[in-house]
C-alpha cells in the first residue's frame, strides 16, 4: 500500500535530523537541494541560531535562498579546498549506493559539491531504494543548449530515450543556463559503464548517476531510520 504523504514527510524529517547530528562546530557543510535536503537545512538553521559555527556551500539558487533566510553563513565554493560534510537527497539509489540525482535540476552543482566533499550523507524516505536502477526514474542529463541535437542523437545511439525537460510549458533552464534531458535507459544494469560513456559526450555537462561519491545513506523508515554505510568505510 502506498504511504500517505505525511508519513513520507516524517521519514524525510527523521533522516534529515539523523544526518544533521553529524555536523561539528567549525565545519564546512555542503547543502543539498530538494524537499528532503530542505528539512536538513531548516534544522541546520535552528542550530546556527543556537550558536553552531559552520560555513556552508549551497548546491542551487533555491537552497541558497532558503539558507540565507535562515541566516546560515554561506561561502563561495572557490573559497575552500574541500567540504567536510554534505547532506543531500537522491531520487533513487540501489544497494551499491549508486544514486540517480537531478530531479530538482541541481545535479551539476550537487556533483561538484559531492566531489569536493570528504563525507557525503544522502538522506531519503523509504521509497527511494530500488532493486532496478533507472526503471522508474529517468537519468537527468545537463547539456549545453548549443549541443542539444548532437547530444540527443548520441544518447539515442546508447539506447536512451531523451526528452528535454519542460516546466510550465517552457524548456527548463538550470542555474547554469543549461538544459536537462531526462533520459530513459530502462533498467541500468551497469551504471559504471553507462557513466563512463556519458562522460565522453561533448556538450554533455553532467549526468545524474552518482557513483562512489556517497559515504552513507540514511533512510527514514516509518518512525525510525536505517543507515547504509559504504563498504570500504
Ligand atoms: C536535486 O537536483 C535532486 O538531486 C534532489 O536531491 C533529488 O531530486 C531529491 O529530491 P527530494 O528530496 O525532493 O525527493
Amino acid at each position: 500500500m502506498e504511504k500517505v504523504l505525511a508519513a513520507i514527510e516524517k521519514e524525510k524529517q527523521l533522516a534529515a535530523s539523523a544526518a544533521v547530528a553529524y555536523i561539528q562546530d567549525g565545519q564546512v557543510i555542503g547543502l543539498g537541494t530538494g524537499s528532503t535536503a530542505n528539512y536538513a537545512i531548516r534544522e541546520i538553521g535552528r542550530l546556527v541560531q543556537q550558536g553552531l559555527q559552520i560555513r556552508a556551500i549551497a548546491t542551487s539558487r533555491k537552497t541558497q535562498v532558503l539558507a540565507e533566510s535562515l541566516h546560515i553563513p554561506l561561502i563561495d565554493s572557490n573559497g575552500v579546498d574541500y567540504i567536510d560534510l554534505t547532506i543531500d537527497g537522491a531520487d533513487e539509489f540501489n544497494e551499491d549506493m549508486v544514486l540517480i540525482k537531478g530531479g530538482g535540476g541541481a545535479l551539476l552543482r550537487e556533483k561538484i559539491v559531492a566531489s569536493m566533499t570528504k563525507k557525503q550523507i544522502i538522506i531519503a524516505d523509504s521509497g527511494k531504494k530500488v532493486e532496478q536502477l533507472g526503471l522508474n526514474f529517468k537519468v537527468p542529463i545537463e547539456i549545453i543548449p548549443f549541443a542539444g541535437n548532437y547530444v540527443i542523437n548520441r544518447l539515442k545511439e546508447m539506447g536512451g530515450i531523451p526528452s528535454i525537460r519542460q516546466l510550465a510549458g517552457k524548456t527548463f533552464v538550470t542555474d547554469q543556463g543549461n538544459w536537462i534531458l531526462d533520459t530513459d535507459f530502462g533498467h541500468i544494469k551497469d551504471p559504471r559503464s553507462l557513466s563512463q560513456h556519458l562522460d565522453e559526450v561533448v556538450g554533455l555537462v553532467c549526468h545524474g548517476l552518482f557513483i562512489d561519491l556517497t559515504s552513507q545513506i540514511i533512510q527514514g523508515i516509518d518512525n525510525s531510520t536505517q543507515t547504509i554505510f559504504r563498504r570500504s568505510n
